[in-house]
């Protein structure tokens, strides 16, 4: 198989302490990358990189591992442009909005729908994310969730049943009856094409014992959970994300104590969205305060049509360098090796031999620029699985 040595990197970002510096984010300088195939082959000093193939010189850039967005809503079709504008004229976000997408997604064709998760695929790619999550959620009807669960599933390995999104209109004097078809004939239908089960734990979605009933039948069919807690107010999901050994607790912007203690004392990530405080004019999650507990963070888009419409990662590491107490190395760990842990997955995130090659090639002398200048098209190329698929 041929060797691509990318050559003449200003600052590389491994995330293995034992390849770079002995910080979290492994940083070399001067630094070369060996790529075999779809894997990284060897990683260090540019002076002491074994001969290659071929070579790419990146002229004295940065290199980061590709984002992992572990958190986005892409099957969708409509936009809810009105809501944004009202909200930013005082109105509260409020999980009910959540229905005009369900009407619009229900309309839409598998055609239109599949073309959607693709635009704003690409859209990601441009901006260097290499991996993605994505759920259901906007169907609620056994049909429309089964089938926003294939289409996702044209696209990504990390595909996630959310049909307790919100109680379905349909069962609006129901709700029991609507947990009964999630957990029942709904799961059925849709299992075969996820990997994770997810539900809204929240006033206004669902409950704790609600919600515990979603993911322990999820889990009985080899889906594992992951939790939508704690965005709107304080309540349980964060706690039930960790006994339930959920990978992990999504925005965690209203905690106690005791949910820092317990996000701490778990393997479950805290991922942060912060697309969805900006775009819903709310407080800010505290990043400092997990990070100094001891919890693994991950930082996430949520891209959806409602709460947060970016696909942008850089966008989300600027916030939460300037707003939620991240440093930059903290942000970018975060959107990286983060996002890698809040999927389980240890062949992404990190730029070391045996780890898939998903880098990206930023156009600036240091990762620190992502914050540093926020709103620039920083991404100059990206490689995934070994193929430079932006240049
Ligand atoms: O993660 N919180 C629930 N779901 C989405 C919002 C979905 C919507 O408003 O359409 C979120 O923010
Ligand atoms: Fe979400």
């Amino acid at each position: 198989m041929t060797t691509t040595a990318i050559t003449h990197i200003s600052a590389l970002v491994t995330n293995d302490p034992s390849l770079g510096d002995s910080s979290p984010l492994g940083l070399i300088q001067d630094a070369a990358v060996v790529i075999e195939g779809d894997r990284v082959v060897w990683t260090g000093e540019s002076s002491k990189a074994p001969a290659t193939d071929n070579a790419v010189d990146v002229g004295g850039r940065a290199v980061i591992p590709g984002f992992v967005d572990s958190h986005s809503h892409l099957v969708f079709a409509g936009d809810r442009t009105q809501e944004f504008n009202a909200r930013m004229s005082g109105r509260a976000y409020s999980a009910g909005g959540i229905s005009t997408t369900v009407a619009a997604t229900r309309a839409a064709t598998d055609e239109e729908l599949s073309a959607n998760v693709a635009r704003y695929l690409a859209e990601a790619l441009r901006q260097g994310t290499t991996t993605f999550e994505t759920k259901s959620g906007y169907g609620l009807t056994v049909e429309d969730e089964a089938r926003a669960l294939r289409i996702a599933a044209r696209h990504t390995d990390e595909v996630t049943f959310l049909g307790a999104h919100i109680v379905s209109p349909d069962y609006a004097d129901d709700p029991a009856g609507y947990v009964d078809l999630v957990t029942g004939p709904m799961l059925d239908a849709c299992a075969p094409y996820a990997r994770w089960i997810d539900v809204f734990c929240e006033k206004g979605a669902f409950d704790g014992d609600q919600a515990r009933a979603v993911l322990t039948a999820g889990r009985a069919k080899g889906l594992h959970p992951r939790v939508h807690a704690n965005q709107l107010g304080h309540g349980p999901g964060v706690q039930l994300a960790v006994e339930l050994d959920a990978a992990s607790a999504d925005h965690c912007t209203h905690l106690t104590d005791a949910d820092v203690d317990a996000l701490a004392q778990s393997e479950t990530v805290a991922t942060l969205l912060p697309g969805a405080e900006f775009s819903t004019r709310a407080a800010w999650p505290d990043a400092r305060r997990l990070l100094d507990a001891g919890a693994t963070v991950a930082l996430s888009t949520d891209c959806n049509p409602g709460s947060s419409f970016t696909s942008s990662v850089p966008f989300c590491v600027a916030l939460a360098v300037r707003d939620m107490g991240m440093t930059p190395d903290e942000a970018l760990w975060s959107a990286t090796a983060g996002g890698a842990a809040a999927l389980r997955r240890d062949d992404i995130g990190r730029i070391a031999p045996g780890a898939r090659a998903d880098l990206v090639v930023l156009d600036a002398p240091s990762h620190v620029h992502l914050a540093y200048r926020p709103g620039v098209p920083l991404v100059h190329e990206v490689w995934r699985r070994g193929e430079r698929v932006v240049a």
